[in-house]
C-alpha cells in the first residue's frame, strides 16, 4: 500500500483524511438538499439579522435611559421603557419565526430524505440485503435521520441566532467604546481554548456512549426477535448477564461523559465572572476619569453577560453536527448504492406469454468465484409442472430465483417464450410470474389486504374465489372478522399451514402464467396437509409451474422431475422413470420424501 503499512501513522492519517473528505462531501450534499427552499431561507436570514439587531439594541437603550433620563433627568423615561419593551417583543417574535421556519424547511428536507431512502431500499438488488443485518438498515433509516433531525430542529436555529447575535453584540461594543470593548474581548480566546479543551474530551466520551448504546440496542432487538429460542434453550440467564455487562459499559460511558460536561459549565461561569470583573475594573476606571458614562458601563456589563451563551452553544452544536454528519454519511452511502441494474432503454415489454421457459448453459455465483449453479440446460414447456428436488443447499431456490430475475445468470441465457429475460422490462416480466416463497411473509394488515397483495384492484368476489380455490375460505370465514381479521407482524396470529394457504391465495389472485413455488418443509396437521395438497392442485392447474417440492404427492404429479446436486442437474425424468433408474432420485426418495399420512392418502387414492 502506498500509504505505508496499515496501522502506521501515515496510513492512519490517510484514513482520517479520507473521513474528513467524506464528511465535507456529506456536508456539501446536505447543504444542497436545502437549495429548493431558497426563498424561505432568505426570509429566515432576514429574521436572523433582525433578531441580532434587537439583541444588540437592548443594552444600548438601557444605557441611554440611565445616562439621559435617570442621571441627567431628561423627560421620557416611560417612552424609553416602552421602546425597550418593543425591541424585546420584536426579538422574541423573530426568534419564534426563526424556529418555525427552520422547523418547516428541515422537516421537509428530512421527510424527503426518508422517502428517498425508502425508495432506494425498494430498488436495491436482493444481493444487497443478503449481506446486511436488518437491524443495521433499520438504524440507518431511523436513528441516522433522527440525528439530522436533532441538528436541524435545535442546532441550526441556535447556531444562526448565536452567530449573528454575537456579531451584533461585538459590533455594538466596538461602536460604543473601543478600549473597553478590546479589554472585554480578552476573555474570548481563553474561553475558546477552554471550550475546545472540553469539546475534544466530550466528543470522545460521547462517541463511547453511542457505541455502547448501540450494543445495548442490538442486544435488546435480538432478544425480542429470538425470545422463543432463548427460552427454549434456557439461555435466559446467559443473555441477562451479557446484557448486564453491556448495559454497565453504557452506564460507565455516560457517567464519564457527564463528568466531563459537568465541569464545563462552572468553568465558563468562572470566566464570565472574570469578564464582568474586567469590565467593572477597567470600565469603572474610565468612568471615574469621566471617559465613560455610567449608562455605557451598564450596557457593557449586559453585553458581556450575553456573549457567553452563544459561544457555549456553538461548542455543543459542534458535537451535534459531528454525529449528524456521521449519520448523513451513512445515509448517503445507501443512496449511492447502485440500484438493481435499470432496464435499458432497449428493453421491451414482455408480451403475454404462454410460459415456455428455457435455461441454456446457465451458471450463477452469489460471490464471484464460487459457482452455485453450473451448466444448467433445462426446457420447460408451457403448462408443464417441473419439480426441482435435491438436498439442502443444492441450489433449488437459486435456480428458481433466476426466472423472475431476482438475480441475473452469470453465464448462459434464460429465455421465456424464446425471449431473453434480460431484454424485457422487469415489471412486464414479474407481472406474469408469481413466486410463493419458502417462508412467505405476511404483512401486518388484514387477511384481505394480504391476499390482495397479488392484485391490488381485486374485488371482494375475486378475493373469496381465490380463497376458496385454495381451500382457505372455510377457515377465514370462521374467524370473527373474516377477511378483515388483522394479522400480527409476520402473520403471527395464524398457524403455519394457514399462512401457507394465504400465500397460495395471493398467487391465485395474481393469476400468473408462470408459478414458482418454494414448498415449505413445515409439518402441518393432517387436515391442513390435505387442504394444502388440494390447494396446490388448483394452484398448478393451467400454468407453467416450477415447484421446489418436498411433498411426495407434488413430485409424483409433476410432468418432469429435475434432480439438482451441488448446482448441477444430475438426473431428470418422471417419477416412474427415475425410480426405475435407481439413481440419485431413488436414493433421495427412500431417505427424504415421506408419503403423507394414510388418512390423507386415502381420498387421493380413491380419486385416482
Ligand atoms: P439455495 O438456497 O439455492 O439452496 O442455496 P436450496 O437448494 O434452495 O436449499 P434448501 O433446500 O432450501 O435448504 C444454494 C447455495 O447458495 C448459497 C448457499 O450457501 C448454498 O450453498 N447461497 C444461497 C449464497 O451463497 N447466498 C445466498 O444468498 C443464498
Ligand atoms: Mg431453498
Amino acid at each position: 500500500m502506498r500509504g505505508g503499512p496499515p496501522g502506521s501513522l501515515a496510513s492512519m492519517a490517510q484514513v482520517s483524511d479520507e473521513r474528513a473528505k467524506n464528511r465535507s462531501a456529506s456536508l456539501r450534499r446536505l447543504t444542497t438538499e436545502f437549495a429548493p427552499y431558497g426563498p424561505k431561507l432568505v426570509l429566515l436570514f432576514f429574521f436572523v439579522i433582525l433578531g441580532a439587531v434587537t439583541q444588540a439594541g437592548g443594552p444600548w437603550l438601557v444605557g441611554r435611559a440611565i445616562d439621559e433620563n435617570i442621571i441627567k433627568g431628561d423627560p421620557g423615561l416611560t417612552t424609553r421603557m416602552l421602546e425597550l419593551l418593543g425591541i424585546y417583543l420584536i426579538g422574541t417574535l423573530m426568534s419564534r419565526q426563526q424556529t418555525m421556519l427552520v422547523g418547516d424547511v428541515s422537516q421537509r428536507v428530512l421527510s424527503d430524505l426518508r422517502e428517498r431512502l425508502f425508495k432506494q431500499l425498494q430498488r436495491l438488488p436482493l444481493a444487497y440485503f443478503d449481506k446486511r443485518p436488518i437491524g443495521d438498515l433499520m438504524s440507518r433509516l431511523l436513528n441516522d435521520v433522527d440525528t439530522l433531525n436533532q441538528l436541524f430542529s435545535q442546532g441550526i436555529t441556535q447556531l444562526l441566532g448565536s452567530l449573528f447575535g454575537l456579531t451584533g453584540i461585538l459590533i455594538a461594543m466596538l461602536v460604543l467604546n473601543v478600549p473597553l470593548a478590546l479589554v472585554s474581548f480578552l476573555v474570548i480566546p481563553v474561553m475558546l481554548l477552554t471550550t475546545a479543551f472540553f469539546a475534544a474530551r466530550a466528543r470522545a466520551a460521547f462517541r463511547k456512549t453511542r457505541e455502547t448504546v448501540g450494543d445495548v440496542t442490538a442486544d435488546i432487538q435480538e432478544e425480542i426477535v429470538g425470545v422463543r429460542e432463548a427460552q427454549a434453550f434456557n439461555r435466559t440467564n446467559e443473555n441477562i448477564s451479557r446484557f448486564r455487562t453491556r448495559n454497565a459499559a453504557n452506564r460507565d460511558a455516560n457517567v464519564s461523559a457527564v463528568g466531563i460536561t459537568s465541569a464545563f459549565s462552572p468553568s465558563i461561569e468562572l470566566l464570565a465572572t472574570l469578564a464582568t470583573a474586567l469590565v467593572i475594573g477597567y470600565g469603572g476606571y474610565l468612568t471615574l476619569n469621566n471617559q465613560l458614562s455610567v449608562g455605557l458601563l451598564t450596557a457593557f456589563l449586559l453585553y458581556v453577560q450575553q456573549f457567553f451563551r452563544p459561544i457555549q452553544l456553538l461548542s455543543s452544536i459542534y458535537t451535534q453536527a459531528q454525529s449528524a454528519l456521521a449519520g448523513a454519511e451513512r445515509i448517503y452511502a445507501i443512496l449511492d448504492e447502485t440500484p438493481e441494474t435499470q432496464d435499458s432503454a432497449s428493453s421491451q415489454v414482455l408480451p403475454t406469454i404462454t410460459g415456455r421457459i428455457q435455461f441454456s448453459g446457465v451458471g450463477f455465483a452469489y460471490n464471484a468465484g464460487r459457482n452455485v449453479l453450473s451448466e444448467i440446460d433445462l426446457s420447460i414447456e408451457a403448462g408443464q409442472t417441473v419439480a426441482l428436488v435435491g438436498s439442502t443447499g443444492a441450489g433449488k431456490t437459486t435456480l428458481a430465483s433466476l426466472i423472475p430475475r431476482f438475480y441475473d445468470a452469470t453465464t448462459g441465457s434464460l429465455k421465456i417464450d424464446g425471449i431473453d429475460v434480460r431484454d424485457v422490462t422487469r415489471h412486464s416480466l414479474r407481472s406474469q410470474i408469481a413466486f410463493v416463497l419458502q417462508e412467505p411473509f405476511l404483512f401486518s394488515g388484514s387477511i384481505g389486504d394480504n391476499i390482495r397483495y397479488g392484485k391490488l384492484d381485486a374485488s371482494q368476489i375475486q378475493l373469496e374465489e381465490a380463497a376458496s380455490a385454495v381451500n382457505a375460505l372455510e377457515f377465514i370465514k370462521a374467524l370473527p372478522q373474516g377477511f378483515d381479521t388483522v394479522l400480527g407482524e409476520g402473520g403471527g396470529t395464524l398457524s403455519q399451514g394457514q399462512r401457507q394457504l394465504i400465500s397460495f391465495a395471493r398467487a391465485v389472485i395474481a393469476n400468473p402464467r408462470i408459478l414458482i413455488l418454494d414448498e415449505a418443509t413445515a409439518n402441518v396437521d393432517t387436515r391442513t396437509e390435505a387442504l394444502i395438497q388440494r390447494a396446490l392442485e388448483t394452484l398448478l392447474q393451467g400454468r407453467t409451474s416450477v415447484v421446489i417440492a418436498h411433498r411426495l404427492s407434488t413430485i409424483e404429479r409433476a410432468d418432469k422431475i429435475v434432480v439438482l446436486e451441488a448446482g448441477r442437474i444430475v438426473e431428470r425424468g418422471t417419477h416412474a422413470e427415475l425410480l426405475a433408474a435407481n439413481g440419485r432420485y431413488a436414493e433421495l426418495h427412500r431417505r427424504q420424501f415421506r408419503a403423507p399420512t394414510p388418512a390423507v392418502v386415502a381420498p387421493a387414492m380413491a380419486r385416482a
